[in-house]
């Protein structure tokens, strides 16, 4: 969703401010603005579009001298997008300028107190509300005005603040949204995602909920809301820029794809040792693993996809009941849980709203939390009981591929390693499990190999208007994962069923010419996939069929095949997901789609 990076140094602002937004545009925004203290004055310039177009008016940043200034690319929520809604927000009199991300939920409430008292205001954003708030109360201390604000203000926030009154200093605080603060010598930073920041400085400050930082030339301090010094420790970010760009390909989501193999070594390996699964990094025992009840897996989109591959390799390994939600529904739904139960939380990000929401939830209602998360440190990874990182590097495309891909193999380690704890499994379904599990990125390897046949397919029906993705059991969601990929990025209409239940009513959708993507990789279901695909061709659908290389006999059934090294039934999902990423990447390709920033959709969802 929105980003936002803010610049206190010696150095020009606006440029680094661009720079910085530029790197935050995979997070999906409509609009941009910068607030630069230009030495005597607040100067705010904001446009409604892409980045380039707030650029162009500001040549590049030349147009626009200061060495103090806040950014901002804004997904509208409240109002629409347009160049006064666009953040920075400012306050009646121009002194003061606010980039926020979130929402603030009672802004109704504090916008109609503060017309009363005489507040003039020009936008339809919530974000206005934090500005005028913010002079409403100043009586010359910055942090204790925004003590004052944050004491005010409901709802979920990263906020940036500038004054005129106070050129000297940058202030910064969050809720329920990610704010980061970058040091530099004489220069520091503040930023809601590391990569809009990384080629400046690898030393943060993660700020906690409503901690105020305060930046100024000289360095950075931290208070409570109490006024008092919070000690921080900095975070060393070990990876590199290059891992965040897009190394020669045309979009971060090839690059992305094109990953995969190594995202997923690096994730397995180092919790493999002597052919035993090793997850040092959790500290549930022995007991509390045999106590557990009942697990929930609890995640939004891609990730919910994960959790429904999840249901089925928990159950069938661990033999303990397991449900899968979504998280926007869990949250709202007073689900039974207790002290033995394991809710597992799923998310790349770490910071989407309704999982972090869902979280505390589970937390409150008395249930152990632990989380697949990709972002180091990120809010679900900081309030959960444990935590599993998935080893995918930055991961900058909309679309989710190798977040996803990891995602899954951390849900076969816990699966194996329970089960290993459970003695659910005899130690040669285990090992060779293992031994499975450790041949995995070859074969996506040789997937990904294979992508030409996948490219000349999606040449052949990049012009469809809908297209139906089938499969049982693991392969039902693969489907819900295919059918999700192709509609963010290329905007086709696509259904995904569970293949069984066609007959029930999706079935009179089925005409000819209709495209279904059959998936037939498990061997037990295979037979019944071939009546399923023999239903939809006999009213006229055009059919790839995706199986592995064992099932040749796809090919009496199907229009098109493709064909995915054979594996055991649970790490098929791995080897099937991989031809649906490519599928949509290069039917979005050939419509001309913005693949990596697709309409209306942002990376991460830190609004409700
Ligand atoms: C996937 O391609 C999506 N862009 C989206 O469904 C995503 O998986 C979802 O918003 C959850 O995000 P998270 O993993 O960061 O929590």
């Amino acid at each position: 969703m929105c980003g936002i990076v803010g610049y206190i140094g010696y150095e020009q602002a606006t440029p680094l401010l661009l720079q910085g937004l530029e790197k935050l545009e995979y997070r999906g925004y409509d609009s941009a603005g910068v607030a630069v203290y230009d030495g005597s004055r607040l100067e705010v310039v904001k446009a409604k579009g892409r980045l380039q177009v707030l650029s162009d008016l500001l040549d590049g940043g030349k147009k626009l001298t200061g060495t103090v200034g806040i950014g901002h690319t804004r997904w509208a929520t409240h109002g629409r997008p347009s160049d006064i809604n666009s953040h920075p927000q400012v306050s009646d009199s121009g002194k003061f300028a606010v980039v926020h991300n979130g929402i603030i939920e009672n802004y109704m409430q504090l916008k109609e107190h503060l017309i009363r008292r005489g507040v003039k205001f020009v936008s339809e954003t919530d974000t206005e509300v934090v500005a005028q708030l913010f002079e409403y109360y100043y009586k010359g201390d910055m942090v204790e005005t925004l003590i004052k604000v944050i004491s005010k203000v409901e709802g979920s926030y990263a906020l940036g603040v500038i004054s005129q009154e106070h050129p000297d200093q940058l202030l910064a605080v969050r809720k329920d949204s990610p704010l980061i603060v970058g040091l530099g010598k004489g220069e520091n930073y503040i930023a809601s995602d590391i990569p809009a920041i990384l080629s400046k400085t690898r030393d943060i400050y993660r700020l906690e909920d409503k901690e105020i930082a305060v930046l100024t030339t000289g360095g950075v301090t931290v208070y409570n809301t109490d006024y008092e010094i919070v000690q921080k420790t900095p975070f060393h970010v070990d990876w590199d820029i290059s891992a965040a760009e897009k190394g020669g390909y045309e979009h971060f989501m090839a690059k992305e794809i094109m990953e995969q193999p190594k995202a997923v070594r690096d994730t397995i390996s180092p919790r493999i040792r002597n052919g035993e699964i090793v997850l040092d990094d959790i500290k549930l025992t022995r007991q509390q693993i045999q106590d557990i009840s009942k697990i929930f897996i609890v995640a939004c989109g891609s990730a919910y996809h994960v959790g429904v591959v999840a249901k089925y390799v928990l159950e069938k390994l661990t033999r303990k009941p397991v449900e899968v939600d979504l998280a926007s529904e869990f949250r709202y739904r007073s689900p039974i849980l207790d002290d033995n139960t394991l809710v597992v939380v799923i998310s790349q990000s770490g910071e989407t709203a309704d999982t972090l929401a869902a979280l505390r939830e589970a937390k409150k209602l008395g249930a152990r939390v632990l989380s697949i998360v990709n972002v180091v440190g990120s809010s679900i990874a900081s309030d959960s009981d444990d935590v599993l990182y998935t080893w995918a590097g930055p991961e900058i495309a909309v679309a989710t591929t190798k977040a996803y891909s990891t995602q899954l193999c951390v849900v076969y380690l816990i699966a194996l390693y329970m089960a290993r704890q459970l003695g659910t499994l005899s130690d040669e379904a285990y090992a060779n499990y293992v031994d499975e599990l450790q041949q995995l990125p070859d074969k996506i390897e040789q997937v990904l190999q294979n992508k030409a046949g996948i490219q000349y397919f999606a040449s052949q029906y990049f012009n469809c208007h809908d297209i139906f993705f089938i499969g049982r059991n693991y392969d039902y969601a693969m489907s819900l994962e295919g059918s999700l990929k192709l509609k963010e990025i290329s905007y086709i209409h696509s259904e995904a069923y569970a293949a069984g239940e066609l007959k029930h009513g999706p079935i009179s959708l089925i005409e000819e010419g209709t495209l279904v993507v059959a998936l037939a990789t498990q061997d037990q279901l295979f037979d019944k996939m071939v009546s399923n695909i023999k239903e939809v061709k006999a009213r006229g659908a055009v059919v790839l069929g995706v199986t592995t290389e064992k099932h040749k006999e796809i090919e009496q059934v199907a229009d098109y095949e493709f064909y995915i090294p054979n594996a055991s039934d649970i790490m098929l999902p791995s080897l099937a997901v991989v031809p649906l990423q490519l599928f949509s990447y290069y039917i979005a390709s050939m419509k001309g789609c913005d693949i990596d920033k697709p309409r209306n959709l942002a990376k991460s969802v830190t609004v409700e």
